[in-house]
């Protein structure tokens, strides 16, 4: 698209999409200043393009040094391209494809693929958007950065301001926040707030505050973030050869990354890396779907709830990147769906067993998965990759009252045997006793 910022010279600038209004790359706010509509980053197209952008990349993957060897800055020209010597990376990215027959067959997909973002650096996909949010925070001088978590997020600023020497400020619900990720933001060093209120209070103050005191805000309503998280996409299509999947099934939540993945998506086609787009499939909580229940009137309105869910990294009620988020299931002829926490559970408890392991949240796409399979809208040989999002270890207080203290236990509970330090009490419990 040839606009005035591009015509002027620039590598890249932000775009409002609802007014049209240009800023330039250093405007340091989400929202629009003329009608409040989230920014949208824009780049100059590449030099290079379809095959010859495919082999760029691919060079930079073999090579793997300095920034090549990020899963995010290897994509640099889409990313944010001419950030070099402000990059703030781990490096991070680099996720690994998984094929678990476990998990496979539990679906009913033959060709499902686990995209694990949880092996990033603080063990969840934002370190991908931030990575890039902190980059430019730096770029623009910011003196401190914050957002509002349910802990990922969270984790993430706190190590990635540590790496940058950039002061953290985080918002997060009280008593609300599992415990593997309270625990990285706190010895990352991040100023943590415990809000009396759910993650909507914390965003909605983050929002103010970040506002009036003059912070840069990190959550995925600034640009930057979801630049960083489209590599998720990038990375996942190089791994299948840039043959694209019939489906990308993800939780969803604040919609940041349905947002960005419909970016990249529609990137990718046009810059001649996908001959076509897969199908966007948005997983969210069934106690947490407002973006679900919009789904299901033709996005003719835009539902609030009040949150509820036992996969607390997706207990938000009112998305702040809905807008965007409905864009990216309509262009990809997407699907928004709802599944139960104990689907969500079973779904976590198959993914464990398989060896891959991943969070609450992060099984939603493979519950979701599943029952997309059961309602025929998935079919048994369609190509589907779903995305991890985030570490089995992130939330281990749910893990232990699933396994050891569930009365009675869940079907696929794991329970531990406490024993006398003698091998008769080993052979009894294996049942080797004579
Ligand atoms: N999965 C995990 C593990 C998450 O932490 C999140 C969001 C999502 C899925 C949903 O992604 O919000 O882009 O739709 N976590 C945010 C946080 C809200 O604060 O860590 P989304």
């Amino acid at each position: 698209m040839n606009t005035r910022a591009m015509a002027a010279g620039h590598s890249s600038w932000q775009i409002c999409p609802r007014c049209g209004r240009e800023l330039p790359l250093s405007f340091a706010k989400s929202q629009c200043p003329t009608c409040a509509g989230l920014l949208e980053a824009r780049h100059r197209p590449p030099s290079v393009q379809g095959r010859e952008l495919q082999e760029l990349f691919a060079r930079r993957r073999q090579a793997g040094e300095g920034l090549d060897s990020s899963g995010v800055w290897r994509y640099r020209e889409i990313v944010l391209p001419d950030a070099e010597s402000d990059i703030v990376t781990h490096p991070e990215g680099n996720t690994p494809l998984l094929k678990r027959d476990p998990v496979s067959r539990w679906t009913g997909i033959e060709e499902l693929w686990l995209k694990h973002e949880g092996h990033n650096p603080t063990g969840s996909f934002k370190d991908r958007g931030m990575t890039v949010g902190v980059t430019q925070a730096k770029r623009v001088g910011a003196r401190a950065i914050a957002c509002a978590s349910t802990g990922n997020t969270s984790a993430s600023l706190a190590a990635y301001g540590a790496l940058a020497r950039i002061p953290a400020l985080v918002f997060v619900p009280a008593g609300q926040v599992a415990a593997g990720k309270l625990a990285q933001t706190l010895a990352y060093g991040a100023k943590t707030l415990l809000v009396r209120g759910d993650f909507d209070a914390c965003f909605a103050l983050v929002r103010e505050a970040s506002e009036r005191l003059n912070i840069y805000l990190l959550n995925s309503v600034n640009p930057y973030r979801l630049e960083g998280q489209k590599t998720i996409v990038f990375e996942a299509l190089e791994q299948l050869g840039w043959e694209p999947p019939d489906w990308i099934v993800l939780p969803a939540g604040n919609l940041g990354n349905t947002s960005a993945f419909g970016k990249a998506l529609r990137e990718a086609r046009d810059l001649g890396l996908i001959p076509r787009l897969p199908r966007l499939a948005a997983v969210q909580a069934e106690g947490a779907n407002p973006f679900a229940r919009s789904f299901r009137e033709g996005f003719s309105r835009r539902h609030r709830v009040k949150a509820e869910t036992a996969a607390t990294a997706i207990r938000i009620g009112d998305p702040a990147s809905h807008d965007r988020a409905v864009e990216a299931i309509q262009m990809t002829d997407g699907i928004v769906t709802d599944v139960t926490d104990d689907e969500i559970l079973e779904a976590k408890a198959v993914v464990d067993g398989s060896g891959a392991g991943c969070e609450p949240a992060s099984a939603a796409s493979v519950a979701g998965a599943r029952k997309l399979v059961g309602q025929g809208v998935i079919r048994a040989t369609d190509r589907v990759v779903a995305i991890l999002t985030g570490h089995i270890l992130k939330d281990p207080g749910l893990l232990l009252r699933y396994h050891q203290e569930t009365d009675p236990p869940p079907p696929r509970a794991n329970r531990p045997v406490e024993i006398e330090p003698t091998l008769s009490a080993v052979e009894e419990v294996l049942g080797e006793r004579r």
